[in-house]
């Protein structure tokens, strides 16, 4: 992991964007998580998970198992993304991406250095394939993503109904090579 796992930042500045140092962050992280799930709007879960499977997360990322990065206000955190190694069998090379911003952060590019941060980390673990799924309405996320180049792949139609509404499951992708060669 080199010097990826820095254990001792600082947490002073709004848009500082770093991994977590320890799991002193975890009960921050948990409130930024709860915070967003409660918008019922971009999240598959519509109840967080609990604080033990937060803090159990966040220990992978300490231990270097996955790449997560957290976007500070002083000691609050704001904003998250990680990119998750896919474990099974025949998908060494894929990775999936997540991210989220506190609704009180967005729109000042912190989305933005989480993503640069997180993608950075994960070409360095040697993935060729970063994949996420986002709902056909989150224009801001879609928007964001294909900034970074991922590309629509597919869509499955009207997979979610909320709160009396239709929504699609858009499958994107960013291959670190457009050539590579396949088995056949
Ligand atoms: C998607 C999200 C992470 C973006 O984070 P952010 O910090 O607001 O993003 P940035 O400020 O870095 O914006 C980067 C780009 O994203 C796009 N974007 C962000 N918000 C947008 C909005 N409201 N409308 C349209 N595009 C938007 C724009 O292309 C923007 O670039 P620009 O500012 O030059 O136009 C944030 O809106 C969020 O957390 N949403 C709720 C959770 C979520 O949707 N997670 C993804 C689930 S798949």
């Amino acid at each position: 992991m080199g010097n990826r796992m820095t254990r001792n930042a600082s947490y002073t500045t709004l848009t500082d964007v770093t991994q977590p140092a320890s799991i002193e962050l975890v009960d921050s992280f948990y409130e930024c998580i709860r915070a967003v799930v409660s918008e019922r709007k971009y999240l598959a879960r519509l109840e967080p998970p609990s604080r033990d499977a937060v803090e159990s997360f966040t220990r992978d990322a300490v231990a270097g198992r996955i790449d997560r990065f957290f976007a500070l206000d002083k000691a609050r955190v704001v904003g998250s993304c990680d990119i998750i190694p896919a474990e099974r069998e025949g998908f060494p090379h894929s990775a999936s991406l997540g991210i989220m911003v506190h609704r009180e952060y967005r729109r000042m590019g912190i989305g933005s250095r989480l993503m640069k941060k997180a993608i950075g980390a994960a070409w360095d673990r040697d993935p060729t394939r970063i994949e996420l799924e986002v709902f056909g309405s989150n224009a801001a996320a879609i928007d964001l993503y294909r900034k970074f180049g991922f590309v629509e792949e597919g869509r499955k139609l009207q997979a979610r109904f909320i709160d009396g509404v239709f929504d699609d499951n858009v499958f994107m992708a960013l291959l670190r090579q457009h050539n590579l060669r396949t088995q056949t």
